[in-house]
């Protein structure tokens, strides 16, 4: 499931991310690639653990611990801290596949990537083409969101990013490793939700659906 989530940041923290962003010093994107998606990949990124980074990480984190849709959507386990990344100049990421697992340098820890998130930094009028596209058995899937706007999608889908030719194309970028690794059972319990949350709260059919959602998570969640 592809899936968009509209102001996971209010236009106020946006800007002052962003600001923070521009003052930030940028790397070669290669840094963070894996072998293969290195010769794909062409853009510059704020180093992993840098003071920015890690203070909007932060900001990015908490905002979607508190965001009911995303934590419905993703079952949350284990999220990588946010990485940022800018596109100019005609730079573009070809088509890959992100790595199945990720370690974080400074702590060693390690993910599986079962979802993988881009948070927009640029409004869309900002710069041209930079489109996000993620393959499925749907087809081609284009993402280009407002600032403070986020995607979410299976880390097994093919994706890659068009050439920006104007302007920059700021985001953050990062995965997460679920507590429901299957990609169809966490659409089912995200369908289920969203479908519970429309019914009356308390009534019987709330109530007995609820257990169902319940119970089908203890079926299926792995921590
Ligand atoms: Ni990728």
């Amino acid at each position: 499931m592809l899936l968009t989530i509209a102001d996971v940041l209010t236009p106020e923290v946006t800007k002052a991310c962003r600001m923070m962003l521009d003052s930030a010093d940028w790397v070669d994107g290669k840094v963070t690639a894996g072998h293969q998606s290195a010769m794909a990949k062409q853009n510059s990124q704020v180093p992993e653990g840098s003071p920015v980074a890690r203070q909007v990480g932060e900001t990015i984190l908490k905002a979607l611990g508190r965001n009911p849709r995303f934590r419905s959507a993703a079952l949350p386990l284990k999220v990588f801290p946010p990485l940022f990344n800018r596109y100019a100049g005609g730079q573009n990421f070809g088509t890959h596949v992100d790595n199945a697992i990720r370690t974080h340098s400074a702590t060693g820890s390690r993910i599986r990537t079962d979802l993988s998130c881009t948070l927009f930094f640029s409004e869309p009028d900002e710069y041209d083409g930079g489109e996000l596209s993620v393959e499925d058995t749907y087809g081609v899937h284009r993402v280009k969101l407002p600032a403070g706007s986020l995607v979410l999608y299976p880390s097994t889908s093919l994706h890659h990013v068009t050439p920006v030719t104007r302007g920059a194309r700021v985001s953050s970028f990062f995965w997460l490793q679920s507590m429901v690794r299957s990609d169809e059972r966490r659409t089912l319990l995200f369908d289920l939700d969203q479908s519970i949350q429309m019914l009356e709260p308390g009534g019987a059919a709330a109530v007995k659906l609820t257990g169902v959602y319940h119970n089908l998570l203890r079926q299926w969640v792995e921590m």
